[in-house]
Protein backbone atom coordinates (compact mmCIF):
# COMPACT_ATOMS: atom_id res chain seq x y z
CA UNK A 1 0.00 0.00 0.00
CA UNK A 2 2.76 2.53 -1.40
CA UNK A 3 -0.28 5.07 -2.07
CA UNK A 4 2.28 7.44 -3.41
CA UNK A 5 1.14 10.20 -5.79
CA UNK A 6 1.81 13.64 -7.71
CA UNK A 7 -1.14 15.76 -8.46
CA UNK A 8 -2.15 17.95 -10.98
CA UNK A 9 -3.50 21.34 -10.07
CA UNK A 10 -4.82 23.07 -13.16
CA UNK A 11 -4.19 27.04 -13.25
CA UNK A 12 -5.86 29.32 -10.54
CA UNK A 13 -9.75 30.34 -11.98
CA UNK A 14 -9.49 27.09 -14.80
CA UNK A 15 -10.63 23.95 -14.82
CA UNK A 16 -8.32 20.88 -15.69
CA UNK A 17 -6.23 21.94 -19.08
CA UNK A 18 -6.08 18.02 -20.80
CA UNK A 19 -2.68 18.63 -22.25
CA UNK A 20 -1.24 20.19 -19.21
CA UNK A 21 -2.46 17.50 -16.90
CA UNK A 22 -0.83 14.96 -19.48
CA UNK A 23 2.51 16.94 -19.29
CA UNK A 24 2.44 16.88 -15.88
CA UNK A 25 1.97 13.12 -15.61
CA UNK A 26 4.38 12.77 -17.67
CA UNK A 27 6.89 15.07 -15.38
CA UNK A 28 6.37 12.70 -12.60
CA UNK A 29 5.55 9.05 -13.51
CA UNK A 30 9.31 8.22 -13.25
CA UNK A 31 9.17 9.74 -9.38
CA UNK A 32 5.98 8.51 -8.32
CA UNK A 33 7.35 4.98 -9.38
CA UNK A 34 10.76 4.95 -7.52
CA UNK A 35 8.64 6.84 -4.37
CA UNK A 36 6.70 3.88 -4.15
CA UNK A 37 9.08 1.49 -4.62
CA UNK A 38 11.03 3.03 -1.87
CA UNK A 39 8.23 3.19 0.22
CA UNK A 40 7.63 -0.31 -0.01
CA UNK A 41 10.69 -1.41 -0.11
CA UNK A 42 10.81 -3.37 -3.07
CA UNK A 43 12.94 -3.53 -6.19
CA UNK A 44 10.70 -3.68 -9.71
CA UNK A 45 11.89 -7.17 -10.46
CA UNK A 46 10.06 -8.25 -7.15
CA UNK A 47 6.88 -7.08 -8.56
CA UNK A 48 4.44 -9.54 -10.74
CA UNK A 49 2.10 -7.74 -12.58
CA UNK A 50 1.80 -3.97 -13.89
CA UNK A 51 -1.68 -2.35 -14.26
CA UNK A 52 -2.86 0.64 -15.45
CA UNK A 53 -6.28 2.71 -15.75
CA UNK A 54 -7.63 2.49 -19.15
CA UNK A 55 -10.24 4.32 -19.06
CA UNK A 56 -12.50 6.09 -18.18
CA UNK A 57 -10.81 9.32 -18.40
CA UNK A 58 -9.16 12.40 -20.44
CA UNK A 59 -7.32 10.68 -23.24
CA UNK A 60 -4.40 12.53 -23.17
CA UNK A 61 -3.79 11.86 -19.37
CA UNK A 62 -5.11 7.95 -19.88
CA UNK A 63 -2.05 7.53 -22.90
CA UNK A 64 0.38 8.73 -20.64
CA UNK A 65 -0.17 6.20 -17.88
CA UNK A 66 -0.81 3.92 -20.34
CA UNK A 67 2.07 4.07 -21.94
CA UNK A 68 4.18 4.39 -19.03
CA UNK A 69 2.91 1.11 -18.09
CA UNK A 70 3.51 -0.95 -21.26
CA UNK A 71 6.93 0.06 -21.40
CA UNK A 72 7.69 -1.17 -17.77
CA UNK A 73 5.56 -4.46 -18.71
CA UNK A 74 7.70 -4.80 -22.07
CA UNK A 75 11.38 -3.88 -19.93
CA UNK A 76 10.85 -6.37 -16.90
CA UNK A 77 8.53 -8.81 -18.71
CA UNK A 78 5.51 -8.52 -16.16
CA UNK A 79 1.91 -8.77 -17.49
CA UNK A 80 -0.02 -5.57 -18.36
CA UNK A 81 -3.58 -5.32 -17.21
CA UNK A 82 -5.65 -2.38 -18.00
CA UNK A 83 -8.43 -1.49 -15.01
CA UNK A 84 -11.63 0.40 -15.41
CA UNK A 85 -11.18 3.75 -13.34
CA UNK A 86 -14.78 3.16 -11.55
CA UNK A 87 -14.36 -0.69 -10.46
CA UNK A 88 -10.89 0.28 -8.74
CA UNK A 89 -13.18 2.88 -6.78
CA UNK A 90 -15.58 0.28 -5.68
CA UNK A 91 -12.85 -2.61 -4.91
CA UNK A 92 -10.60 -0.37 -3.06
CA UNK A 93 -14.09 0.63 -1.08
CA UNK A 94 -14.44 -3.02 -0.32
CA UNK A 95 -10.99 -3.44 0.51
CA UNK A 96 -10.97 -0.89 3.00
CA UNK A 97 -14.61 -1.41 4.66
CA UNK A 98 -16.47 -4.14 6.07
CA UNK A 99 -18.79 -3.71 3.64
CA UNK A 100 -19.91 -6.90 1.91
CA UNK A 101 -22.11 -6.20 -0.58
CA UNK A 102 -23.21 -2.73 -0.89
CA UNK A 103 -25.01 -0.22 -2.72
CA UNK A 104 -22.16 2.12 -3.49
CA UNK A 105 -22.55 5.83 -4.18
CA UNK A 106 -19.64 6.58 -6.43
CA UNK A 107 -19.06 10.42 -6.46
CA UNK A 108 -16.25 12.48 -7.80
CA UNK A 109 -15.17 15.12 -10.15
CA UNK A 110 -16.09 13.26 -12.82
CA UNK A 111 -18.63 10.68 -11.95
CA UNK A 112 -21.53 10.23 -10.08
CA UNK A 113 -23.69 7.01 -9.98
CA UNK A 114 -25.51 5.05 -7.59
CA UNK A 115 -24.68 1.24 -8.13
CA UNK A 116 -24.86 -2.09 -7.03
CA UNK A 117 -23.48 -5.67 -8.25
CA UNK A 118 -26.04 -7.90 -9.73
CA UNK A 119 -25.50 -11.12 -11.75
CA UNK A 120 -21.91 -10.53 -12.68
CA UNK A 121 -22.25 -6.93 -13.29
CA UNK A 122 -21.61 -3.45 -11.63
CA UNK A 123 -24.71 -2.48 -12.71
CA UNK A 124 -25.99 1.47 -12.84
CA UNK A 125 -29.43 2.20 -10.49
CA UNK A 126 -29.06 6.04 -11.31
CA UNK A 127 -26.82 8.38 -12.15
CA UNK A 128 -26.15 12.38 -13.25
CA UNK A 129 -27.85 13.12 -16.62
CA UNK A 130 -25.50 16.00 -16.85
CA UNK A 131 -22.33 17.44 -15.11
CA UNK A 132 -21.18 15.17 -12.01
CA UNK A 133 -21.84 16.55 -8.37
CA UNK A 134 -17.88 17.20 -7.65
CA UNK A 135 -18.30 19.34 -10.79
CA UNK A 136 -20.77 21.08 -9.79
CA UNK A 137 -19.14 22.16 -6.23
CA UNK A 138 -15.64 22.97 -8.41
CA UNK A 139 -17.71 25.16 -10.69
CA UNK A 140 -19.89 26.95 -8.39
CA UNK A 141 -16.93 27.38 -6.01
CA UNK A 142 -14.78 28.70 -9.33
CA UNK A 143 -17.34 31.61 -9.50
CA UNK A 144 -16.63 32.97 -5.60
CA UNK A 145 -13.04 32.37 -6.07
CA UNK A 146 -12.31 29.88 -4.02
CA UNK A 147 -9.25 27.45 -4.10
CA UNK A 148 -9.32 23.91 -5.98
CA UNK A 149 -10.55 21.55 -5.65
CA UNK A 150 -13.76 23.42 -4.28
CA UNK A 151 -15.59 20.77 -2.17
CA UNK A 152 -13.65 21.57 0.84
CA UNK A 153 -14.07 24.72 0.46
CA UNK A 154 -18.11 24.39 0.27
CA UNK A 155 -17.84 21.73 2.96
CA UNK A 156 -15.68 24.08 5.47
CA UNK A 157 -18.42 27.16 4.30
CA UNK A 158 -21.22 25.58 4.55
CA UNK A 159 -20.54 25.29 8.47
CA UNK A 160 -21.99 28.60 8.85
CA UNK A 161 -24.94 28.80 6.09
CA UNK A 162 -28.46 28.98 6.14
CA UNK A 163 -30.81 27.65 3.99
CA UNK A 164 -31.78 29.43 0.42
CA UNK A 165 -33.91 27.67 -1.83
CA UNK A 166 -32.25 25.99 -5.26
CA UNK A 167 -34.37 23.72 -7.53
CA UNK A 168 -34.07 20.09 -6.55
CA UNK A 169 -34.01 17.97 -9.59
CA UNK A 170 -34.84 13.88 -8.92
CA UNK A 171 -35.72 12.22 -12.21
CA UNK A 172 -36.79 8.42 -11.46
CA UNK A 173 -33.49 7.17 -10.20
CA UNK A 174 -31.30 9.97 -11.97
CA UNK A 175 -30.44 13.09 -10.80
CA UNK A 176 -29.23 16.58 -12.81
CA UNK A 177 -26.83 18.93 -11.35
CA UNK A 178 -25.84 21.90 -14.06
CA UNK A 179 -29.29 23.91 -13.54
CA UNK A 180 -28.60 23.97 -9.91
CA UNK A 181 -25.24 25.39 -10.31
CA UNK A 182 -26.47 28.05 -12.38
CA UNK A 183 -29.09 28.94 -10.26
CA UNK A 184 -25.85 28.90 -7.34
CA UNK A 185 -23.93 31.15 -9.31
CA UNK A 186 -26.79 33.60 -10.58
CA UNK A 187 -27.83 33.42 -6.62
CA UNK A 188 -23.93 34.41 -5.73
CA UNK A 189 -24.01 37.30 -8.12
CA UNK A 190 -27.47 38.68 -6.64
CA UNK A 191 -25.49 38.91 -3.29
CA UNK A 192 -26.39 36.06 -1.58
CA UNK A 193 -23.39 34.95 0.40
CA UNK A 194 -20.82 32.45 -0.12
CA UNK A 195 -21.74 30.47 3.32
CA UNK A 196 -25.42 30.44 2.30
CA UNK A 197 -24.66 28.99 -1.16
CA UNK A 198 -22.25 26.37 0.14
CA UNK A 199 -24.83 25.07 2.69
CA UNK A 200 -27.45 25.29 0.22
CA UNK A 201 -25.57 23.72 -2.71
CA UNK A 202 -24.57 20.52 0.06
CA UNK A 203 -28.05 20.33 1.27
CA UNK A 204 -29.83 19.93 -1.81
CA UNK A 205 -27.17 18.04 -3.78
CA UNK A 206 -27.07 15.33 -0.82
CA UNK A 207 -30.76 15.53 -0.33
CA UNK A 208 -31.36 14.38 -4.00
CA UNK A 209 -28.49 11.49 -3.95
CA UNK A 210 -29.86 9.97 -0.34
CA UNK A 211 -33.48 9.68 -1.82
CA UNK A 212 -32.29 8.17 -5.13
CA UNK A 213 -29.52 5.63 -2.77
CA UNK A 214 -32.66 4.87 -0.62
CA UNK A 215 -34.66 3.48 -3.40
CA UNK A 216 -31.56 1.68 -5.10
CA UNK A 217 -31.60 0.03 -1.22
CA UNK A 218 -34.65 -0.67 -1.46
CA UNK A 219 -35.10 -1.72 -5.12
CA UNK A 220 -32.27 -4.10 -4.65
CA UNK A 221 -32.97 -5.91 -1.25
CA UNK A 222 -29.07 -4.96 -0.02
CA UNK A 223 -28.97 -3.28 3.29
CA UNK A 224 -25.35 -1.98 3.48
CA UNK A 225 -24.54 1.47 1.44
CA UNK A 226 -20.74 2.42 0.47
CA UNK A 227 -19.78 5.69 -0.19
CA UNK A 228 -16.60 6.12 -2.53
CA UNK A 229 -15.20 8.66 -5.00
CA UNK A 230 -13.59 12.08 -3.62
CA UNK A 231 -16.96 13.28 -2.53
CA UNK A 232 -17.47 10.50 -0.46
CA UNK A 233 -14.66 12.78 2.26
CA UNK A 234 -17.47 14.94 2.96
CA UNK A 235 -18.57 14.85 6.86
CA UNK A 236 -22.34 15.91 5.70
CA UNK A 237 -23.04 13.50 3.28
CA UNK A 238 -21.91 10.98 5.60
CA UNK A 239 -24.01 12.47 8.09
CA UNK A 240 -27.12 11.92 5.43
CA UNK A 241 -26.07 8.86 4.65
CA UNK A 242 -26.29 7.31 7.94
CA UNK A 243 -29.25 8.60 8.54
CA UNK A 244 -31.19 7.04 5.78
CA UNK A 245 -29.47 3.85 6.41
CA UNK A 246 -30.41 3.82 10.34
CA UNK A 247 -34.03 4.62 9.49
CA UNK A 248 -34.30 1.36 7.63
CA UNK A 249 -32.02 -0.57 9.46
CA UNK A 250 -29.11 -0.98 6.76
CA UNK A 251 -25.61 0.49 7.43
CA UNK A 252 -23.51 3.00 5.77
CA UNK A 253 -19.85 2.70 5.19
CA UNK A 254 -17.21 5.57 3.88
CA UNK A 255 -13.62 4.70 2.02
CA UNK A 256 -10.63 6.09 4.37
CA UNK A 257 -10.32 9.55 2.92
CA UNK A 258 -6.65 8.19 1.62
CA UNK A 259 -8.64 6.24 -0.68
CA UNK A 260 -11.63 8.35 -1.16
CA UNK A 261 -9.60 10.56 -4.15
CA UNK A 262 -8.19 9.35 -7.21
CA UNK A 263 -5.32 6.96 -6.20
CA UNK A 264 -2.41 4.29 -7.40
CA UNK A 265 -3.33 1.48 -5.13
CA UNK A 266 -6.55 1.24 -6.47
CA UNK A 267 -5.71 0.59 -10.03
CA UNK A 268 -2.90 -1.97 -8.11
CA UNK A 269 -5.59 -3.68 -6.38
CA UNK A 270 -8.15 -3.93 -8.86
CA UNK A 271 -5.53 -5.20 -11.37
CA UNK A 272 -4.62 -7.96 -9.03
CA UNK A 273 -8.18 -9.08 -8.44
CA UNK A 274 -8.44 -8.98 -12.74
CA UNK A 275 -5.08 -11.46 -13.06
CA UNK A 276 -6.56 -13.66 -10.38
CA UNK A 277 -9.93 -14.56 -12.07
CA UNK A 278 -8.55 -14.54 -15.44
CA UNK A 279 -10.73 -11.49 -16.69
CA UNK A 280 -9.60 -9.72 -20.06
CA UNK A 281 -10.94 -6.62 -22.03
CA UNK A 282 -13.28 -6.97 -24.52
CA UNK A 283 -11.40 -4.44 -26.25
CA UNK A 284 -7.40 -4.13 -28.03
CA UNK A 285 -6.45 -0.61 -27.22
CA UNK A 286 -4.27 0.39 -24.93
CA UNK A 287 -7.35 2.66 -23.48
CA UNK A 288 -10.93 2.92 -23.51
CA UNK A 289 -12.02 6.47 -22.53
CA UNK A 290 -15.70 5.93 -22.50
CA UNK A 291 -15.54 2.89 -20.68
CA UNK A 292 -18.75 2.57 -18.77
CA UNK A 293 -19.02 0.19 -15.51
CA UNK A 294 -22.08 -1.49 -16.30
CA UNK A 295 -20.46 -2.91 -19.90
CA UNK A 296 -18.19 -5.15 -17.92
CA UNK A 297 -18.41 -8.57 -17.12
CA UNK A 298 -16.83 -8.31 -13.70
CA UNK A 299 -17.60 -12.01 -12.01
CA UNK A 300 -16.53 -12.75 -9.00
O1 LIG B 1 -12.34 11.12 -7.04
P1 LIG B 1 -11.64 12.43 -7.18
O2 LIG B 1 -10.39 12.66 -6.41
O3 LIG B 1 -11.25 12.71 -8.67
C1 LIG B 1 -12.06 12.58 -9.78
O4 LIG B 1 -12.83 13.53 -10.01
O5 LIG B 1 -12.00 11.52 -10.45
O6 LIG B 1 -12.73 13.57 -6.82
C2 LIG B 1 -12.43 14.94 -6.86
C3 LIG B 1 -13.70 15.71 -6.55
C4 LIG B 1 -13.54 17.22 -6.75
O7 LIG B 1 -14.63 17.69 -7.51
C5 LIG B 1 -13.58 17.78 -5.32
O8 LIG B 1 -14.11 19.08 -5.26
C6 LIG B 1 -14.46 16.77 -4.62
O9 LIG B 1 -14.09 15.53 -5.17
N1 LIG B 1 -14.26 16.75 -3.16
C7 LIG B 1 -15.20 17.08 -2.26
C8 LIG B 1 -14.60 16.94 -0.98
N2 LIG B 1 -13.31 16.52 -1.16
C9 LIG B 1 -13.13 16.40 -2.50
N3 LIG B 1 -16.47 17.48 -2.41
C10 LIG B 1 -17.18 17.76 -1.30
N4 LIG B 1 -16.66 17.68 -0.03
C11 LIG B 1 -15.39 17.28 0.16
N5 LIG B 1 -14.90 17.18 1.41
Amino acid sequence: MANEKAVYKPPIGMGIVPNEAADSHRKNSEIVLKNSLEKSGLKIEDIDLISYAAGSGLPPCLLVGANFAKDLSIRFKKPLIPVCHQIAHLEIGLLKTKAKDPVFVYLSGGNTQIIAFVEGVYRVFGETEDIPIGNCFDVVAREMNLPMPGGPEIEKLAIKGKYVELPYVVKGMDVSYSGIATAAINLFKKGVTKEDIAYSLQETCFSMLTEVTERALAHTGKEEVLLVGGVAANKRLQEMMEKMCGSRGAKAYVVPAEYSGDNGVMIAWTGLLAFKKGWKPEFNDLIKPKWRIDEINWFK
